[in-house]
């Protein structure tokens, strides 16, 4: 049996005068607090908790991308049952990362192939519609953020403290399909698949309990959800991986939402000077209200940025981090740091492409470093991250420009790549 979504939910509107921040909400009802893109009222979102869609296959609305290069396209799609270990998610907000529009528009060039046709998205925050067999940890009504790097608390590397790459459903989930080896989503009787596992392009989608983080309830999901990816990555990159001292000399490459998330990290960690390098000076003011003491644009230099810096620097940062996600940059960013001790961390994704290292920049005494989920060991620190958030010691509000529904998800990517916003999050209900 099919049934169409939006069942039980109620929203209420209230305006900027009178809102009350402390409007009780019910514990038994999850709500959500959301702002309305176009007059900034505040809208509760409430959400039944006794679901009456469990066990049925769901129709609904998603941002198909039918093949690469193309466009996505709103479609009414159909989202099957949680099976064993598994978790239905009605999703309520979703950023747009790079990463999605990489996967879109370059999938072959710097991404590995993945197969089409998918539904893209996974910086989001929803709440648990109905559990599949077997899982014990959520509930529903829970809120939750769902994770494209799993924690199973088993693995040989979850067991690590080193490191926080699990293995659980790795194969499966690089190739868009759950544990076993299908989607929960179709569109026309063909299965789509689910990016990095995810899809929240998708009013509904189904996770594996591994991959899903609980968090507090009254965490607003559509500023939270930028920990399912940009913020958590770009402020580990530089708390985790690099680990920044205090007192130490940074320099951000990239400007966007996980530079600026790297930028915020930096200053948390105490650094003296954190430079902001980007080539499309508008982020300058962002970076500097997120902690740059300095910004500089490589295209004002007619010498290469790591001269600039090191001239500048008197021989080299302690730590670069580098959030754009080429090669070029990557060498840029390694070359900056200073000999001896200079830690490079690459936080910008790029899966098939090379980059050219000197030997005597690491013999020298410099350490090259990736961060994949800024080291974050997900289900156990994203909900700590929405704490920090929640007592003021995390910014969020201010990396989110834009904010659209899902039939605009296009005018999205194209804030993105114009460089005219930091994130737009995607109220998938609006
Ligand atoms: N490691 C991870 O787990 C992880 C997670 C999320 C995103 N990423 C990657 O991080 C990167 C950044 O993502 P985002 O969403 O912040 O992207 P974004 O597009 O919002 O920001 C990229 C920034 O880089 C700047 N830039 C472009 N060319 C430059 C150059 N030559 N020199 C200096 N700056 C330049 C752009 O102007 C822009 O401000 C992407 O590659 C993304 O795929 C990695
Ligand atoms: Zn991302
Ligand atoms: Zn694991």
């Amino acid at each position: 049996m099919l049934v169409t979504s939006q069942l039980s939910d109620s929203n209420d509107k209230i305006s900027p005068t009178n809102s009350n921040k402390n409007t009780y909400i019910p514990d038994s009802e999850s709500a959500d607090r959301v702002t309305d893109s176009r007059d900034g009222n505040l809208i509760i979102k409430r959400h039944s908790t006794m679901s009456t869609t469990s066990g049925q296959v769901i129709r609904c609305r998603a941002a198909v991308a039918w093949e690469p290069g193309e466009p996505l396209s709103i479609q009414d799609v159909e989202v099957a049952p949680p099976k064993e270990h598994e978790v239905r998610i009605k999703m309520v907000a979703t950023g747009v990362c790079h990463t999605d529009w990489e996967y879109l528009y370059e999938s072959g060039k710097g991404m590995k192939f993945r197969p089409f046709p998918l539904v893209l998205g996974h910086e989001a925050a929803g709440i648990v519609e109905s559990i599949g067999p077997e899982v014990t940890n959520f509930s529903p009504g829970d809120k939750v953020i769902p994770l494209f790097l799993p924690q199973c608390w088993e693995c040989e590397r979850c067991r690590s403290p080193k490191t926080n790459h699990c293995r659980k459903n790795w194969a499966n989930t690089q190739m868009g399909v759950l544990a076993d080896g299908t989607s929960r989503i179709s569109c026309k009787s063909q299965q789509l698949y689910q990016f990095l596992g995810v899809s929240s392009f998708c009013q509904y989608t189904v996770v594996p309990d591994t991959s899903l983080a609980k968090i507090r309830s009254d965490a607003p999901l559509d500023k939270v959800c930028l920990l399912g990816c940009s913020v958590s990555t770009g402020y580990g990159a530089a708390v985790n991986t690099g680990k920044v001292e205090k007192d130490s000399t940074c320099a951000v490459f990239g400007l966007g939402a996980v530079g600026l998330a790297a930028v915020m990290g930096c200053q948390v960690a105490g650094a003296r000077s954190i430079i902001g390098v980007d080539i499309n000076p508008d982020k300058f003011e962002k970076a500097k209200f997120f902690g740059a003491t300095e910004c500089i644009n490589p295209s004002d230099h007619n010498k290469p940025i790591q001269e600039v810096l090191v001239e500048k620097t008197c021989g080299g940062v302690d730590y670069a981090l580098e959030c754009v996600g080429s090669p070029a940059i990557m060498n840029a960013a390694l070359e900056s740091t200073a000999e001896a001790w200079g830690t490079c961390v690459i936080a910008g994704w790029s899966e098939t492409e090379s980059m050219n290292v000197m030997v005597e920049k690491i013999l020298m005494g410099r350490t090259l470093k990736g961060t994949y989920f800024g080291g974050w060991k997900s289900v156990r620190d994203v909900p700590k991250l929405v704490d920090d958030y929640m007592n003021k010691k995390l910014k969020l509000d201010e990396f989110i420009t834009h904010s659209l529904p899902l039939n605009e998800i296009n005018v999205a990517f194209d804030l993105l790549k114009s460089g005219k916003s930091i994130r737009t999050v995607i109220n998938l209900w609006d």
